[in-house]
């Protein structure tokens, strides 16, 4: 039977992993989505030296001076021993993240023909767009995953389908955009700047964010596929929620780390233009998502960045105090992320083709 699934939907041509995997009696992983992960770079589950820092948001906002203080020095170490942490107590309600899960589930049940609308083109900056793959004319292993992907500011922008699904995307990218714009000044303030600092150079009220839902079906051979390969993220900082299933690992010491979170935590991890921002400070993590056997998992990333048009620079203010000379060469964000898309940085860190 397998075999006549396969047959019946072209790999390379599939628009839909959700439907190749969901279509039954799928027993194994066809060919074009191999993708094999070396057990041997697993950390140990419970090895205390890959905890994942906690952030209590609920102290950085509202606690006493001392327990401001002390999450701020958290904070610090999080951003430069990990670029990855957890955020809790961040007080956006549990109804704003499910109903966004939901709306995003929804979205994927659509049929491929209501889904076409909004394909968008090959041009990584569409307002709307969904898919699977990144890019199938340049990934060289198909993804077990499909996507839809929104720009929601300077402008929101959100399908009109399925019934409900721009109310709680303008919603949840508010409010994720709150915790975000706060993470962003505590993260000023621990590098010593003032804590409007990177908002201002960033250009943060006209800042790019998006939001981006990854639906991952469940996968008869988890280990012989990959939901998004290992990357970094290319703008400032990414949030992150998922349904109940995990899947997301992020590489520290060599190792890949397992996020096992609450579903009401968000995830947060530190992006290119932050390493760029920060002359090498505060690194971007290298992440990925990987698949399980057992149920679909839905994820979506909210990365935020500075305004498309921003060059963004090694902060002069950083490389005075510390006498360093830059180690990156100006870029637009624009152009950056288009770099990053292309086939030339495929695979590898696109923040080495601005290294000076
Ligand atoms: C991403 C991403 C990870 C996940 O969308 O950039 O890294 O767990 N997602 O879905
Ligand atoms: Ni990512």
């Amino acid at each position: 039977m397998s075999f006549e699934v396969v047959k019946a939907v072209n790999p390379t041509k599939a628009t839909n992993i959700k439907a190749l995997a969901e279509s039954g009696g799928l027993t194994s992983v066809p060919s074009e989505y191999t993708f094999t992960t070396n057990p041997n770079d697993q950390a140990e589950a419970n090895d205390p030296e890959y905890s994942i820092p906690t952030i209590d948001f609920s102290l950085l906002t509202s606690g006493s001076p001392d327990q401001r203080s002390k999450v701020l020095h958290d904070l610090h170490k999080a951003c430069e021993e990990w670029g990855f942490f957890m955020v809790i107590n961040h007080g956006v309600p549990d109804k704003v993240l499910k109903g966004m899960i939901s709306v995003c589930e929804a979205f994927f049940n659509l049929t491929d023909e209501e889904k076409k609308e909004f394909q968008g083109t090959s041009n990584v900056l569409d307002p709307i767009k969904c898919g699977t793959s990144f890019n199938i004319a340049i990934d060289k292993v198909l993804l077990w995953r499909d996507f839809v992907k929104v720009i929601s500011h300077p402008d929101f922008n959100s399908p009109h389908k399925p019934v409900g699904f721009s109310e709680a995307a303008s919603e949840f990218s508010k409010r994720t955009r709150e915790v975000a714009t706060e993470l962003v000044n505590a993260i000023s303030e621990t590098l010593g700047l003032e804590s409007n600092y990177i908002t201002k150079a960033m250009n943060w009220d006209q800042g790019l964010q998006l939001l981006a839902a990854n639906y991952y079906p469940a996968c008869p051979e988890p280990d012989r596929a990959i939901g998004i390969p290992p990357h970094t993220d290319h703008g400032l900082v990414t949030l992150l929620i998922q349904n109940d299933m995990g899947g997301l690992q992020v590489q520290h010491k060599g190792k890949w780390v397992d996020w096992n979170a609450p579903p009401n935590a968000f995830v947060v991890n530190l992006g290119d233009q932050m390493q760029v921002l920060t002359n090498d400070k505060y690194k971007s993590v290298w992440h990925r998502a990987v698949v399980n056997s057992k149920a679909t998992r839905i994820s979506i990333a909210v990365p935020h960045g500075p305004s498309v048009d921003t060059i963004v620079v090694p902060a002069p203010e950083l490389l005075e105090r510390e006498h360093q000379e830059p180690v990156f060469s100006g870029m637009s964000y624009k152009d950056y992320v288009e770099l990053q898309q292309s086939s030339k940085a495929y695979m590898k860190p696109c923040i080495d083709f601005i290294r000076i």
